[in-house]
């Protein structure tokens, strides 16, 4: 493992940013716009069975809003300089961190051994027609504590054939045969739950639903054992709680997933999944792109209780050509991380943030951030492969940034590690408590949506009470002062998928 070295860390002035954003809202929009919205309620008719939430697009914000215009009362983006950080610990039920990730896809062979392969993240259980679930093939990943769950469905017709109810067999009990194809369909490969273990998932379902959430599953008990349900979180994303009847569960090293994971999954035979491991070892956080934030934050916030950690508007991030507006939620020990963003318009070029909406259809997640405990190595790994199906990453910053990295980061990181950096094309942010590094892949699948990034964290190191050392949540930010780099080189990307036009031929 890498060891960086944290040496008194200047504490960074806070920079001044200009007042908030004003959220606008209205129901109008261009016919593609209205086009969208009709789909959307429709699909999410199809997927959430439950009323749509109402996501208008919103009416084009543009940078620098002036405050006379603002009129929403239930969340504000103060920007940098007015928000202050605080930690009012008020959770509305206990959570205690990420639990799983679920991809919905029509191919959960082929997705799981490509992620598996790109990320060095091992093949370790699975449930499919060879343990007797005739409704939906799922197989997982773990690194460390990271899990991604990915699944895909068999035809209804399998389980009528053996005389079951299509869902019978399912080990997922909320799968829905055909939300998943309309959610494929929809939006490609793309995340469909963000799972969290709490303390009780039937009281944290209660307790959301009672502050807002839209109910997606009620709790299911699962082998007596094991406890899920899900709510809206937003597009076509729940948001899954699981927990363990066992309140001492921890079976983390046992062969047998059920005991770990879920019921009905069982190990994947050790022939049949390479060892890799690229030190990927959790989820630090996982990002919303949604067409109006204010509402967005307002909902998540007010159902789960998390409090805002962070804030980061269009002035604090955009480039020339491009914006957002981000707020992110966390939990009482700040360990899960919910950040959403929002585009701004009015700038020379759309919002990367806008077409995402529109590539995937809506709302959803665009990206998971994943800890290393060794980035330059998982970097190494991960771009031996990006050629021969693992993961492309985003164009490296130029040598300039690099010159001036030692100034910025020299007494973090050794000369060597900065090398390191320039050859990885790993980029580096710092907050007033600590550092961060970074790295970005290219959109993950067909279109310019969800995308990976790999991060470490260096610095925060505290104590718990029984004197076991921990990192403080968050510790580095988020990369607000890259965000300028990272867009100009998602700029520079989606310049390049540009329709080529063919001219049209002349008439005759
Ligand atoms: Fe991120």
């Amino acid at each position: 493992m890498t060891t960086i070295t944290r040496i008194n860390l200047p504490r960074y002035p806070r920079i001044q940013f200009q007042s908030y954003l004003r959220v606008q809202k209205t129901t109008t929009g261009t016919p593609a716009t209205v086009y969208f919205k009709q789909l959307r309620r429709l699909r999410h008719n199809l997927i959430c069975q439950s009323p749509p939430p109402p996501l208008p697009f919103a009416k084009p914000k543009t940078m620098g809003n002036n405050d006379s215009d603002a009129d929403e009362t239930q969340f504000q983006l103060l920007g940098f300089s007015k928000f202050v950080r605080t930690n009012p610990r008020s959770d509305r039920f206990g959570v205690q961190r990420f639990h799983h990730v679920e991809f919905w896809c029509t191919d959960a062979t082929n997705s799981a051994r490509r992620f598996s392969w790109g990320l060095g993240m091992p093949i370790v259980a699975k449930s499919d027609l060879s343990t007797g679930n005739l409704t939906h093939a799922s197989y997982l990943l773990r690194s460390g504590q990271l899990c991604f769950l990915f699944t895909s469905p068999y035809s209804p017709s399998i389980a009528s054939m053996e005389n079951f109810s299509p869902t019978a067999t399912a080990s997922i009990p909320t799968f829905d045969h055909a939300a998943s194809r309309a959610f494929s369909s929809a939006h490609g490969l793309a995340v469909r739950a963000i799972a969290v273990q709490v303390d009780d998932a039937d009281f944290a379902f209660h307790a959301s639903v009672s502050h807002g959430a839209k109910p997606v599953s009620p709790p299911v008990l699962l082998d007596n054992h094991a406890t899920l349900s899900e709510v809206h979180l937003y597009g076509d994303v729940v948001l899954r709680y699981v927990s363990y009847k066992n309140p001492n569960h921890d079976h983390q090293d046992s062969d047998s997933p059920d005991s770990w994971f879920l019921p009905k999954f069982e190990p994947v035979d050790k022939q049949s999944s390479y060892p890799l491991d690229f030190g990927i070892r959790r989820l630090d956080h996982a990002v919303g792109n949604v067409p109006e934030l204010s509402s967005a934050v307002a909902y998540v916030k007010n159902f789960t209780g998390f409090h805002e950690f962070a804030e980061f508007t269009a002035e604090d991030v955009g480039t020339s050509e491009s914006g957002l507006n981000s707020v992110v939620l966390a939990n009482n020990d700040e360990l899960v991380l919910l950040p959403m963003n929002e585009p701004v318009y009015g700038t020379k070029r759309k919002s990367q943030i806008q077409t995402y909406l529109e590539h995937n259809e809506g709302s959803g997640v665009q990206h998971l951030a994943l800890v290393s405990e060794d980035i330059f190595r998982t970097l190494r790994e991960m771009r031996k492969r990006s050629g021969i199906g693992g993961f492309e990453f985003m164009p490296s910053p130029p040598p300039t940034y690099y010159k001036k990295l030692k100034h910025r980061a020299g007494d973090v990181l050794t000369d060597e590690q900065i090398k390191d950096c320039e050859e990885l094309g790993i980029l580096v942010d710092r907050d007033d408590q600590g550092t961060l590094l970074q790295i970005f892949t290219k959109p993950v699948g067909d279109r310019p949506t969800i995308f990976i990034e790999i991060i470490q964290r260096v610095g925060c190191m505290l104590k718990d009470e029984e004197g076991k050392v921990y990192q403080k949540g968050g510790c580095g930010g988020f990369g607000k002062g890259n965000f300028s780099e990272l867009f100009k080189s998602i700029e520079e990307y989606e310049k390049t998928l540009q329709a080529k036009r063919i001219p049209e031929a002349a008439s005759a």
